[in-house]
């Protein structure tokens, strides 16, 4: 899951890039603390555009971890876009940004796989990373389909030449320009990547671009393993304003409805962790009733991941092996996902006294 790291970091900003006219690429000098999977993203702290106070935005980083240390997030304006204007505006070489350690599931699974990649605008930013990873790392074919509004906004122009030119025999980008081609459809989708059913897919983009590829991906039958989209999420809440480590009180648990939510919760009395945290069992040591798990873990010094801690951005998910938890809120997992017995670690309370989850999958 990436870095080891719970707390937020300060992170110098060592060069600013001009992508494209409404782009930038900010680079950021190496923090031996952090480390990163291709595809994972970094929650920075911006300031609100109300009076006073802070608030937070996801940008994925399109650098990938064995080029250098360095962590280079790519930033692309949007209109009324508060975050990225603020970033494109105002942080230059030499400023720091708070950020949380790199999260996010939007990442390869086997270095050898076959990868049929979809990118919409700005959505080529953690598909680059996921590209220049697996073309390094990897032994598999990539096939990028990326579309764009017209040549001018074109991010990584050069550097996916770059790439075609260093691997011709297992790199193909195949650019789309709605100046040119129109909005593609789902059947001109299909009829472009049909010859790639065996591959692994990764989807990013505006949303009705992720719409299509997805009913693309559906229509030819991928089945769920071999399908992963990132969408690009705007936090509600601040997760920097939580001291998740050294808080005396619980964090408050609100529902969907901002009412507080624990009637139906009990204390798990064992209680066990399995998977990439470790494998942990508090069976003298109980998951109180009202506390989040993720609050609880973190308290407990496991590293466990997190982003928004709003159920807004799945970087907290986990499985349920065993018993059961209930969530308060969630905005990301589908009604496969909860099928699978994914749930949201930032909303979770427990709800039976024997609980076994695990974060390996
Ligand atoms: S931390 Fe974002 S959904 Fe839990």
């Amino acid at each position: 899951m990436g870095s080891n790291v719970t707390e937020p970091v300060q992170l110098r900003v060592v060069d600013v890039i001009e992508e494209t006219s409404d782009a930038k690429s900010f680079v950021f000098e190496a923090s031996s603390l952090l480390s990163y999977k291709p595809g994972q993203f970094l929650t920075i702290e911006v300031p609100s555009n109300s009076d006073s106070g802070n608030t937070a935005r996801c940008y994925s980083l399109s650098s990938a971890p064995h080029e250098s240390d360095l962590l280079k997030i790519t930033v692309k304006r949007v209109r009324d876009g508060h975050g990225s204007n603020w970033l494109c505006d105002n942080l230059k070489v030499g400023h720091t940004v708070k950020a949380l350690p790199p999260s996010g599931l939007f990442t390869t699974r086997q270095a050898s796989s076959d990868l049929l990649l979809f990118a919409g605008g700005s959505g080529i930013t953690p598909v680059m990373s996921i590209a220049k990873s697996a073309l390094a790392s990897g032994s598999g074919d990539v096939v990028l389909f990326y579309a764009n509004r017209n040549e001018a906004s074109v991010i990584f122009a050069s550097e996916l030449n770059d790439l075609s030119a260093k691997y011709p025999d297992r790199f193909v980008t195949i650019h789309w320009l709605e100046s040119v081609q129109g909005i593609p459809t789902v059947t001109q989708l299909k009829n472009v990547v049909r010859h790639f059913c065996s591959y692994d897919a990764y989807v990013c983009g505006p949303a009705p671009f992720m719409a299509a590829a997805l009913t693309v991906l559906d229509e030819l039958k991928f089945p769920r393993e071999r399908k992963h989209h990132e969408r690009f999420i705007s936090l509600e809440g601040n997760p920097f304003d939580v001291d998740v480590t050294t808080a005396e009180q619980d964090s408050p648990v609100v529902g969907v409805d901002g009412v507080a939510s624990v009637a139906a919760s009990k204390a798990a009395r064992s209680f066990r962790v399995s998977g990439k945290l470790g494998d942990v069992s508090f069976d003298h040591d109980d998951w109180p009733p009202d506390q989040v798990l993720l609050d609880f873990l973190l308290k407990k010094k496991l590293p466990a991941p997190f982003s928004c801690r709003a159920g807004e951005c799945s970087s907290c998910m986990f499985k349920v092996v065993e018993g059961s938890v209930k969530m308060t809120k969630n905005d990301v997992l589908d009604e496969e996902d909860l099928g699978d017995g994914f749930r949201l670690a930032c909303q979770a309370l427990p709800e039976t006294e024997e609980i076994s989850i695990s974060y390996d999958f």
